[in-house]
């Protein structure tokens, strides 16, 4: 189901949600709950999301800053000598983050980070633009702390690709939900390539892929379900969804389609 969302405030059927007071919670009461699922996610040839992801970036990136970075799944996939900069506002992702022995970690807000303009060789957000109030001025924000010549990668929900055998565990779990999982912003690769524009930076690569979670327990399908924002949702609701997928099990799946876009500063800014 897609919401709109005004001064905060998300519409989910005739519901009024305060999104970020709704974000706030989910993510206190749920740390790592995206790297759960995204970590188990596969795609024949390019592995993980993150690594896909990752792969976008050049191999040095030196200064690197990861925005709505949760409990820092990135991290370690730079190396050490790079100077990396994870930027969340929930602090139990963070703290998370930190018991994982995951360094770099910052509160902040995607909107006002607390870095100078043109500091960072590289700029990265997994599954996060689409949850801000304005995914324009999230970008205008990386765009500002990129140096002239420097990259961007984002990792966005997508609609497609999808393959047959995935339309009836898709049916099931929006019917049970009465919409699937939901989110303030859609973004696909026509707008994320108008935002990149408008933010003054170049679109380089622009791509879907579709990765598979594995369903071959009880366990899985209830954590399909409760990675999923469901605002406005019951827990009957809930309950109905994870009963669906659980018939998936022991060698079903459910697909994660994503999009990565992948960009850079002008050097000649
Ligand atoms: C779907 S999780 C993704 C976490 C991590 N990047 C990953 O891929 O595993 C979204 C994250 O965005 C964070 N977030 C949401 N709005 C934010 C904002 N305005 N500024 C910074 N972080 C934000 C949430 O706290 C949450 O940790």
């Amino acid at each position: 189901m897609q919401e709109r969302v005004e001064d905060g405030c998300a519409t989910v059927g005739s519901m009024a949600v305060d999104w970020a007071r709704y974000l706030a919670a989910y993510h206190r009461d749920n740390p790592g709950i995206t790297e759960r699922v995204l970590s188990r996610s596969t795609h024949g040839e390019v592995g993980d999301p993150y690594r896909w992801l990752r792969s976008g970036l050049p191999q040095e990136s030196g200064v690197v800053v990861d925005v709505a970075a949760g409990n820092l799944p990135l991290r370690p996939l730079f190396s050490r000598d790079t100077r990396y900069i994870g930027c969340d506002l929930s602090e139990s992702e963070l703290a998370l983050a930190a018991g994982q022995g995951r360094s770099g970690m910052v509160l902040a807000d995607i909107n006002r980070l607390p870095l100078a303009d043109a500091c960072a060789d590289a700029a990265v957000s997994s599954m996060g633009l689409m949850l801000v109030t304005s995914p324009q001025a999230a970008l205008n924000e990386l765009a500002r702390v990129l140096r002239p010549g420097g990259a961007l990668a984002l990792l966005l929900p997508a609609q497609w690709p999808l393959r047959p055998i995935d339309v009836l565990p898709l049916v099931s779990l929006s019917w049970a939900l009465k919409g699937p999982g939901s989110m303030p912003n859609v973004i696909g690769a026509r707008r994320a390539r108008r935002l990149i524009r408008r933010a003054g930076l170049v679109p380089l690569d622009i791509r879907r892929a579709r990765f598979r979670l594995p369903i071959r327990s009880a366990a899985d399908a209830e954590l399909a379900v409760a990675a999923l924002y469901t605002p406005g949702r019951s827990e009957k609701q809930r309950k109905r969804a994870i009963a669906a997928l659980k018939h998936l099990a022991p060698n079903g799946e459910l697909p994660v389609p994503l999009l990565r876009v992948i960009a850079r500063r002008s050097p000649a800014d």
